[in-house]
């Protein structure tokens, strides 16, 4: 049976470091696996993903928002994370529908069942076995995302990044069972242990 792990967090937290750690560990013990981020990947992804994140003068409101993601989500999923699954392939994930919950629900402040709503039919029924919140400190994370070349999210203000550090906080309490936080002012290597330690034994049931 193949799993299904997602990496979410705020700016600079370092998901994205931790997946690609996951990734060539498992590769390296020739476990079956495919490395993916949100938005993006597919052609499709990829072009909703320059509107989302560089496209500074054009307008989006939140709730365009919510549904760009969504297309962006409903065709990685049809195209790339179901026939993977189907065929043995694990997938690690960095970002999905958490993400969108976290930035446009409690972030923008759209109505959550809404967003749950629209993220549950872009999904298509596909649910992570796992997933990883590396919680950080928005200063903290900010700061280590300042030397690169700043999205539309970054420029928020710090009240919309502490909603969604709150979210994805309040997300994890309400299902423990598929959740793991780790804080993120940990050690790389402390942090990748951790995950590790979890994700051996997803593997091992
Ligand atoms: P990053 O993961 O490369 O930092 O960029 C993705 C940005 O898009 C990040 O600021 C979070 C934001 N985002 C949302 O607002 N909603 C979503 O559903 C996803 C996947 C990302």
């Amino acid at each position: 049976m193949s799993f299904f792990i997602t990496f979410e967090g705020g700016e600079g937290c370092g998901k994205s470091t931790q997946a690609r750690l996951l990734y060539k560990r498992l590769k390296k013990m020739s476990v079956p696996a495919l490395l993916i981020h949100e938005p993006g990947v597919t052609a499709l992804g990829k072009r909703v993903t320059s509107l989302l994140k560089w496209s500074q003068d054009i307008k989006i409101s939140p709730l365009a928002e919510l549904f760009l993601f969504n297309v962006s989500r409903s065709q990685l999923v049809t195209e790339v994370i179901k026939p993977n699954l189907e065929k043995e392939t694990n997938i690690i994930c960095d970002r999905y529908s958490d993400s969108t919950t976290a930035y446009q629900g409690y972030g923008r402040g759209l109505d959550l069942s809404d967003v749950k709503r629209v993220n549950s039919i872009a999904m298509q029924g596909v649910v992570p076995d796992l997933t990883i919140l590396l919680d950080v400190p928005i200063e903290k994370g900010l700061e280590r995302k300042k030397k690169v070349r700043t999205d539309r999210f970054q420029t928020q203000s710090r009240a919309f990044h502490q909603r969604v550090r709150n979210g994805f906080l309040k997300l994890a309490e309400a299902e423990i069972k598929r959740w793991l936080v780790i804080d993120a002012t940990k050690s790389k290597e402390a942090i990748a242990r951790i995950i590790w330690e979890r994700v051996n034994k997803l593997i091992k049931k």
